[in-house]
């Protein structure tokens, strides 16, 4: 089936008991057995629920993977991922990832033994030989908020050059634009919370395998460890899937729109978007991906003019998050990246005066007119 086809009807039967065409939510905490072992695949709601099973077929079909597990945050997957690795394994990280997920890595699983490494990994020659031997390389691409590429075939052949697993966060490109696992990864994980809800009104998070033997171990952990995604949420999510190919397209032409008219004006001294022919990695990037998504970071030269430009609009909304279809605008350095230090920031280059904006789908004139009239402030 098409994309568009398999976001609106893969995982999704008409429920048998009714005939209901959309997958109900499935809000019960348990299932009545007929006997002692006699039971129809559902034993505790931890465990299996339908409606969550559904969402996660659909995410396995939109990332061409062979199985998906949704959790109740992307932390919570990326959590359930790094449970693959054990005491004395060695993970290496593309450098400035989501904050909340370097915050992660360094405050809390490196308290039980696992060395994270943070590296460059747009030039994946560089990367090779920097890089030493890992058990786990994970990254974004491209990276939040700056937006740098990375090569997925390239790293994926690093990575199992040294018998180790590529995991991809696809969060910012959504399986409509990236398909990381046809590309050689071997985890995807999304926020759900962004595109792939897409509405700004669910949590959630999932990873998605090609490989059993991760399918098993995912599927333990979101039993073992409890972290599992709510029923409500899981309908949410496969409400926005359905309308992920009709969303992107618009979040993409009006993210060009809002590229173009930044990078026009005095007050902006760079703008990050991987359209632009001389954004580093464009080539890599449009050999990767089918379009260039809707996150811009730019640069304001400081915290005084991010914060007037910040307060000065109206139908942008300051706002912790992305990917929903109303236009979110962020301050890194004080909000997704707060979780690194000051001199970790400066060496990224995630400055004062920088600012991200997740483009949503209204018109885009509109956008436009308000950061016109919240630049004059700056
Ligand atoms: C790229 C990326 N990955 C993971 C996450 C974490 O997802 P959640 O907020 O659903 O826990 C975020 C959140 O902003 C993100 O931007």
């Amino acid at each position: 089936m098409g994309f568009a086809t398999d976001c609106i009807h893969a995982g999704q039967e008409p429920d048998p008991s009714t005939g209901a065409i959309i997958t109900p939510i499935y809000q019960t905490s348990t299932y009545v057995q007929e006997g002692i072992g006699q039971h129809k695949g559902y034993e505790y709601a931890r465990t299996q629920n339908p409606t969550r099973r559904a969402l996660e077929k659909n995410l396995a079909a939109l990332e061409g993977g062979a199985d998906a597990y949704c959790y109740a945050s992307g932390m919570a997957a990326t959590n359930a991922v790094l449970s693959m690795i054990k005491s004395g394994q060695r993970v290496v990280v593309s450098d400035n990832v989501y904050g909340g997920t370097h915050r992660l890595f360094t405050k809390v699983l490196a308290g039980y033994g696992v060395t994270f490494t943070f590296l460059e990994a747009s030039d994946a020659a560089a990367f090779d030989r920097a890089a030493g031997e890992f058990d786990m390389l994970w990254i974004e691409t491209p990276t939040n908020p700056l937006m740098k590429v990375c090569d997925i075939a390239a790293l994926a052949g690093i990575a199992h050059r040294r018998g180790a697993v590529l995991v991809v966060d696809n969060t910012f490109m959504s399986p409509f634009f990236q398909r990381p696992l046809a590309l050689g990864a071997d985890i995807v994980v999304h926020s759900t919370t962004k595109f792939l809800n897409g509405h700004s009104d669910s949590v959630g998070g999932v990873a998605v395998v090609k490989d059993a033997r991760h399918a098993q171990w995912l599927q333990f952990y979101q039993n073992a460890a409890g972290a599992i995604l709510s029923p409500f949420d899981s309908w949410l999510v496969l409400r926005g899937t359905k309308t992920l190919a009709l969303r992107m397209p618009r979040h993409e032409a009006n993210g060009r729109v809002v590229a173009e008219f930044l990078r026009a004006q005095a007050k902006v001294r760079k703008v990050h978007w991987p359209g632009f022919p001389d954004h580093p990695g464009h080539d890599v990037h449009k050999g990767q991906a089918t379009g260039f998504g809707a996150l811009i970071s730019f640069d304001l030269g400081s915290r005084d003019a991010a914060q007037r430009l910040l307060q000065g609009v109206r139908l942008c909304s300051l706002g912790e998050s992305l990917g929903g279809i109303e236009t979110l605008i962020s301050h890194p350095a004080t909000m997704t990246h707060a979780g690194y230090t000051q001199a970790e920031r400066d060496a990224l280059g995630i400055g004062d005066g920088l600012v991200r904006i997740s483009v949503g789908c209204e018109d885009a004139e509109d956008l436009l007119d308000d950061l016109r009239t919240a630049l004059r402030a700056v």
